[in-house]
């Protein structure tokens, strides 16, 4: 039976499942921005709040979905799978209450410590930020300090990295957040590991290393993501293949302990010298790093999504063993003041071999527009991570004025870096 999937989301974590899916489903999907890439795998795009799950149930109705996949954590937060779900539409997806690994930072530390999943940093959460200043007084040494609620990865700061102490409590004494998480600084490099999971089956994905700052040489405010790069092999250049199998094991811990999850469970963890630490969870694919894995994925997703709706195991993944580089281009002023609605020409022509991603542009009558977030994304498959650079840095030729792209990111000097951060702490 050929299957009629709803994509849910419309950036380029979404472009990407959707070219996944193209060749072998029958696709709608449905977004608050009409993302031109999508929109044309789709038979169908309607423009709608995908946080309203009654406006994409009568979406998925209208178009006799008998899938659906929901690309971001908005979404899902708000309870769109699990209106599918009571509409009889069968949602990749976890509903609002296990997103909360992901939506909630103090229920998810507090979830680890309970079940006893290994990685859980030292952590305490407040409710007063009175309270929580004064642990920052007593506290001996560098905190995280992380709003409990959805903030797009912008909403940490890392005293002794990116803040003060005198800062940190500035900005707790001024947020009006009603729950904070302090936690042990993690010193490190991070990665992220990306599984699917339904029915007890826990399948991994390849490593990939994202770039949080704004600026090169990871100067600058944290963004949702301004690209990434994954290697050949499913481990990154700077983590033993023992440390990769550490943060598998992690996510399979996790996974007995939320037996009814369904979706993509996402870790980001950080490598430090005393082992694999995790920073969070996302109940989704990461963007980017959904652009990273799927390009490179043989297995084709719609077996995941359809083993995942029947209660079957879900099939063992296999990959092209090729690095991928991903490069965001990003409006002007992006994270902190960003021009949206401005018109951006993006030559399609110019991409080469790369492979193009649309992201939170909006596609209207004269034009392709910006929004307040990322704009585009070029991803270089390769043998290498520099040969994947290359195809990524050259693709970018297709950008025109008004972006913004990180250029250092997977050059070999970075990579080196990373490298080399790693062995500083290992030997000390
Ligand atoms: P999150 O929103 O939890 O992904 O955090 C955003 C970023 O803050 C992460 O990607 C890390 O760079 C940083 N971060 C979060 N928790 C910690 C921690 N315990 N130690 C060091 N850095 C952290
Ligand atoms: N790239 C980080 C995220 O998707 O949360």
């Amino acid at each position: 039976m050929s299957e009629t999937v709803l994509l849910v989301g419309g950036g380029g974590r979404e472009h990407a499942i959707a070219r996944t899916l193209a060749d072998d489903a029958t696709l709608y999907a449905c977004a608050s921005n009409r993302n031109p890439g999508i929109a044309r795998l789709c038979e169908g795009f309607e423009t709608l709040d995908e946080t309203h799950p009654n406006a994409v149930v009568t979406y998925a109705e209208e178009v006799g979905a008998t899938l659906a996949v929901v690309g971001p954590e908005a979404p899902l937060a708000a309870g769109v799978a699990d209106a599918l779900t009571d509409a009889g539409v069968f949602a990749f997806g976890p509903g609002a209450d296990a997103a909360r690994i992901e939506t909630d930072k103090a229920y998810q530390r507090r979830f680890m410590r309970e079940h006893g999943i290994p990685g859980c940093p030292e952590f305490e959460t407040f409710e007063s930020m009175e309270e929580a200043c004064a642990y920052i007084d007593g506290y001996d040494g560098d905190l995280a300090v992380k709003p409990a609620g959805l903030t797009g990865g912008k909403g940490v700061k890392v005293i002794g990295d990116q803040v003060s102490s005198e800062e940190a409590k500035a900005y707790l004494r001024e947020s009006g957040y009603d729950r904070v998480v302090l936690e042990e600084r993690l010193v490190g490099e991070e990665f992220t590991v990306q599984a699917f999971v339904a029915n007890g089956s826990v399948r991994v994905t390849p490593a990939v290393q994202d770039h949080k700052r704004a600026y090169e040489g990871d100067e600058g405010p944290n963004t949702g993501g301004m690209g990434s790069y994954s290697d050949a092999s499913l481990a990154l250049p700077f983590m033993t293949d023992e440390e990769y199998r550490e943060a598998v094991s992690i996510l399979e811990a996790t996974v007995e302990a939320l037996p009814e999850y369904t979706g993509v469970l996402y870790g980001q963890f950080m490598l430090t010298a005393e082992g694999v630490r995790v920073i969070e969870y996302n109940a989704r694919f990461g963007d980017p790093e959904a652009m990273n894995v799927l390009p490179v994925l043989n297995t084709p997703f719609i077996n995941v999504l359809t083993a995942a709706r029947d209660g079957d195991p879900l099939p063992k993944l296999s990959f092209s063993p090729r690095a991928t580089v991903c490069k965001y281009a990003v409006p002007e002023g992006y994270p902190t003041d960003p021009a949206g609605g401005t018109r951006i020409e993006v030559d399609e022509g110019s991409v080469g071999e790369a492979l193009l991603f649309y992201a939170s542009v909006d596609e209207r009558e004269d034009g392709i527009y910006t929004t307040t977030s990322r704009s585009f994304a070029v991803v270089g498959v390769g043998e290498t991570i520099d040969e994947a650079e290359e195809i990524a840095e050259r693709a970018l030729a297709a950008a025109g004025d008004g972006v913004r792209v990180r250029h250092d990111i997977g050059k070999p000097d970075l990579v080196q870096r990373r490298i080399d951060h790693l062995e500083s702490l290992r030997g000390d």
